[in-house]
């Protein structure tokens, strides 16, 4: 895979040797921000726990578990890491930035309490509403018939959600009063989320399209990416069960300047402002899921790290550092917003390539084939398994690969993704044809 990155500029004292980083997470996010952070700087050493069979060609994989909160400190003490940079949010729900820095050890993630935002979406809602953020308006419940109350007064469609962390499925958009209600007693009665539903939110909903805006910060100051849309639906067409995300494609048509200047003067800087009056100032990678609707962006979630699909779009097309603002911000300095990121001006497309069996129960274990990628396709390994015996390539858990072609326009990027998406081999292999769209559309319409 080509790097189109321009060299680091991070002001480090060089001295000190090649940096070690220590990366936490084992999915297709983290190759690519391993593969991205070796092309800003070729001589960084990463080390990625766990990592996956991809990661191995840009980073040493340590067999520690991303919630091993303890096991990752005790490495980065011994092994003198110079950055950590979180992935996932499960450990940052731990407390792992906490506990790092403590310690004085460079950290890239907000802390246990900024990163509520994600984990805890009645904080989330109570910042936005009582910040006057735009977002939809709703209401928390632990009992059915007060929830019930709180949907006959709101009227269908309505947002039924579980309020802790649900690998993303605690969401059920009720078309009916029916619906509402059995989604009701299944999160609060029949606990399908466990805890994660003993409180849930009736929420307004909100009609339009949706964006992924991610932005670098350090607290006050934001470096915002351009956007991304991710594919969240198993099934062409935007239908089948909800998933980690099957696809994304940027830039996207809907993200245009005004909306995205709207996004971070409405958004991003009053949360981040919220944020620290609250006592929780958060740095790191702050993801918000937009609706782009007729009144203007509105916040459908916040999430406290980098997305995944979105980030393995969104970095080949990134032509300045990444390895700059996220060391600043890890150390917690001040980072530097005199001058944007810098964009290659083509447009990626990235497919998953999901196990059989996905989202429910992926199976693990089928050999995967695996041709050698053609120019203008990033492949980003997700849950693969190398056999120590064989050395053959399987398939370890739900995403297995994440396919990103570029092109000088989306229909190039995502014929080329789609092209050699078919080209890999495993059995039960799941995938979408039509990532972009929405875009697609747009511009065959336009035409
Ligand atoms: P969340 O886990 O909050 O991101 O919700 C998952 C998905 O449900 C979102 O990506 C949206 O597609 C949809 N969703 C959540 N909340 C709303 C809302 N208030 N109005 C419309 N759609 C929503
Ligand atoms: N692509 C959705 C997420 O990362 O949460």
């Amino acid at each position: 895979m080509t790097c189109s990155g321009t060299w680091s500029r991070h002001s480090r004292n060089r001295t000190r040797g090649p940096m070690k980083i220590l990366l936490v997470g084992n999915g297709g996010r983290e190759h690519a921000i391993a593969w991205k952070l070796k092309c800003d700087d070729p001589s960084v050493e990463i080390i990625c726990a766990s990592g996956n069979a991809g990661m191995t060609d840009v980073a040493e994989c340590i067999p520690v578990k991303a919630e091993d909160v303890r096991g990752l400190l005790g490495y980065a003490e011994r092994a003198d890491v110079e950055l950590t940079i979180v992935g996932p949010e499960a450990p940052l729900a731990l407390g792992i930035v906490d506990a790092f820095r403590e310690k004085g050890r460079a950290i890239f993630g907000p802390t246990r309490a900024a990163a509520e935002i994600e984990t805890s979406k009645r904080f989330a809602k109570t910042l936005l509403l009582g910040a006057g953020i735009p977002t939809a308006t709703a209401s928390h419940h632990s009992e059915p018939l007060s929830a019930l109350r709180a949907v006959d007064g709101m009227g269908a469609p309505v947002v039924i959600k579980a309020s802790g962390l649900a690998a993303g499925k605690g969401v059920v958009i009720a078309r009916s009063r029916e619906e509402a209600e059995r989604a009701i007693y299944m999160m609060l009665e029949d606990r399908v989320f466990g805890d994660a539903g003993a409180e849930i939110l009736i929420e307004e909903f909100m009609e339009g399209e949706e964006l992924s805006l991610f932005v670098l910060t350090d607290g006050t100051n934001a470096l915002p990416m351009i956007a991304a849309q991710d594919h969240k639906r198993l099934l062409d067409g935007d239908i089948g069960p909800n998933t980690g995300g099957m696809g994304a494609y940027a830039p996207v048509s809907i993200a245009t300047d005004s909306a995205m200047s709207a996004a971070m003067d409405r958004i991003i800087l009053p949360t981040l402002a919220a944020l620290r009056k609250e006592g929780r100032p958060f740095s790191g990678l702050l993801y918000v899921g937009l609706m782009i609707t007729e009144s203007g962006p509105r916040v459908v979630e916040f999430n406290c790290r980098f997305g995944d699909p979105e980030t393995e779009t969104l970095l080949p097309l990134l032509t300045s550092s990444l390895l700059d603002p996220i060391y600043a911000i890890g150390r917690g300095e001040k980072l530097n917003v005199s001058t944007s990121l810098q964009w290659s001006g083509e447009c990626a497309a990235t497919t998953v390539l999901a196990a059989h069996g996905y989202p429910d129960t992926p199976r693990k274990g089928d050999g995967i084939r695996l041709p050698a990628p053609p120019k203008g396709i990033y492949l980003f390994h997700a849950a693969t398994l190398r056999t120590e015996d064989t050395g053959e390539l399987l398939t370890n858990g739900g995403r297995v690969l994440a396919i990103t072609g570029t092109g000088k326009t989306l229909e190039a990027a995502s014929k080329c993704s789609l092209e050699f998406a078919e080209r890999v081999a495993f059995e039960g292999k799941q995938f979408r044809r039509d990532i972009g769209w929405r875009d697609l559309g747009r511009s065959a319409g336009a035409a």
